[in-house]
């Protein structure tokens, strides 16, 4: 038995993915032997219904000076972030002439880019050394640190209190939950939002999309168990709204209690739900059935093209398929490579099964037969670039079930 992260009652695992390495942990030929590795289960809190990781590496193990994950290599993640930020100017800065942004895991820059060009007052808090150098190039207000409820305190004193808090894909990453939302308690305005994005587990369980499952990923968000972590922190769940990013994300908006009236959509959004058993046991039974045919459909897909003689390239060197390739033992006799176009990936092995990481040029210099998409959330962008690979070869998808198209 664990303890949940949220209320602390005990939960046990109801998947277990088995050693899985640290899931952005590209590594060079000559660094194999050193690869650190955790038990990888899953588990549902029947009180708060959090969904969880057991265990996670801890946070200097996934972010360092070397983190590989660079948020503005995506033009549609480029959009989505800049209508995130009018959406936030529009909504909830106006009634203050000079407002005060901060963004809990600033990256690149993505999004804080479009507060800081119109000269709005903001902070990035980013611990990854190297990627907050990169939004600080671009004229962004950047804390090297991470974010917890000490910093919140000192930045209230040090820049007065918050009017948005804003983060993406980021609060899903922290396990000291209750120092986060404390924090955020401590830093908020009075009418002030704390408005964040991550992967809906609604999604998740729907599309089976168990790659989302990684060291990164400690919690797998709902309005359920989000509305009950607010409530606990004196904060209020007072709007969602589903987002197409990551294969399905929601955005929640928290704010001190009674500050706003919460939209209908929250109340609706819980009901749905309880309908889709979020809060049942049998649900995450039925998804690891799940999970468990997608990993044979997928090792007999590989092994059948194989056979025939045909070469399989990954498009898209994601955290998420370090999660597929150890779970269903996937390694370079099933695929040639991996394709990305990040530098600090290229080259590298892949974590725990060492596929080799290749640049774009490679795959568009000689053609597989298929390419089968781990950045699966960028399918769209992807197959608007890839229009002359889609006549002549095939793509091979696993979500929401194993596909050729
Ligand atoms: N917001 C970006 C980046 C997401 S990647 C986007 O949506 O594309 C997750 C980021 O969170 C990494 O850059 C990592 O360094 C950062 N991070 C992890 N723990 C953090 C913490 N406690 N406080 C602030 N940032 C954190
Ligand atoms: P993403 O799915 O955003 O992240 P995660 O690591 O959270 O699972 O990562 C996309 C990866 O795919 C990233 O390494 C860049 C790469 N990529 C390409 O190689 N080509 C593309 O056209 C796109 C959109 C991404
Ligand atoms: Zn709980």
């Amino acid at each position: 038995m664990s303890q949940c992260r949220v209320c602390h009652s005990e939960y046990k695992p109801f998947i277990n993915f088995g050693p899985q390495p640290i899931a952005n942990g590209f590594i060079p030929e000559d660094k194999i032997g050193d690869e650190y590795f955790f038990e990888m289960q899953v588990g549902h809190c029947e009180n708060c219904h959090m969904v969880q990781l057991i265990d996670q590496p801890s946070r200097e193990q996934m972010f360092h000076g070397e983190y590989p994950f660079f948020s503005s290599l995506s033009k549609h993640m480029q959009i989505h972030f800049k209508e995130f930020a009018e959406t936030i100017e529009r909504r909830f800065l106006n009634h203050n002439p000079n407002p005060f942004v901060v963004e809990i895991g600033c990256n690149d820059g993505i999004l804080l880019k479009n507060f800081a060009e119109k000269n709005i007052k903001h902070l990035g808090i980013e611990p990854s050394e190297n990627v907050a150098k990169v939004a600080e190039e671009k004229g962004i207000r950047v804390t090297t640190r991470f974010f917890d409820y000490e910093l919140a305190d000192e930045t209230r004193d040090k820049f007065g209190p918050a009017d948005a808090i804003l983060s993406a894909n980021v609060i899903c990453h922290i396990p000291y939950i209750e120092s986060i939302f404390s924090g955020v308690e401590k830093l908020l305005a009075e009418k002030g939002v704390f408005a964040y994005e991550d992967p809906y587990l609604g999604d998740i369980i729907e599309k089976t999309s168990y790659d989302q499952i990684y060291d990164e990923h400690v919690f797998f968000f709902s309005a359920l168990s989000v509305s009950y972590l607010a409530n606990k922190f004196n904060l209020e769940l007072i709007d969602v709204e589903p987002q197409a990013t990551h294969g399905g994300s929601m955005r929640y908006y928290i704010a001190r209690k009674g500050a706003y009236s919460p939209a209908q959509h929250v109340e609706q959004l819980i009901e749905k739900e309880k309908e889709m058993g979020l809060n049942k046991a049998e649900t995450y039974l039925q998804f690891k059935k799940n999970v468990e045919k997608s990993k044979q459909d997928l090792v007999s897909l590989l092994e059948k093209i194989k056979k025939e003689g045909k070469r399989v390239v990954g498009y898209g060197a994601t955290s998420k398929s370090t999660t597929v390739l150890n779970y269903c033992g996937i390694d370079r006799n099933l695929i040639e490579f991996i394709s990305d176009t990040t530098p600090l990936k290229q080259g590298k092995l892949s974590p725990g099964k060492h596929i080799p990481i290749r640049s774009y040029d490679e795959f568009k210099e000689n053609y597989p037969d298929y390419a089968l998409l781990f950045a699966w959330n960028h399918r769209k962008e992807i197959m608007e670039k890839e229009e002359e690979f889609s006549k002549s070869y095939k793509w091979i998808t696993y979500v929401p079930e194993v596909q050729i198209f």
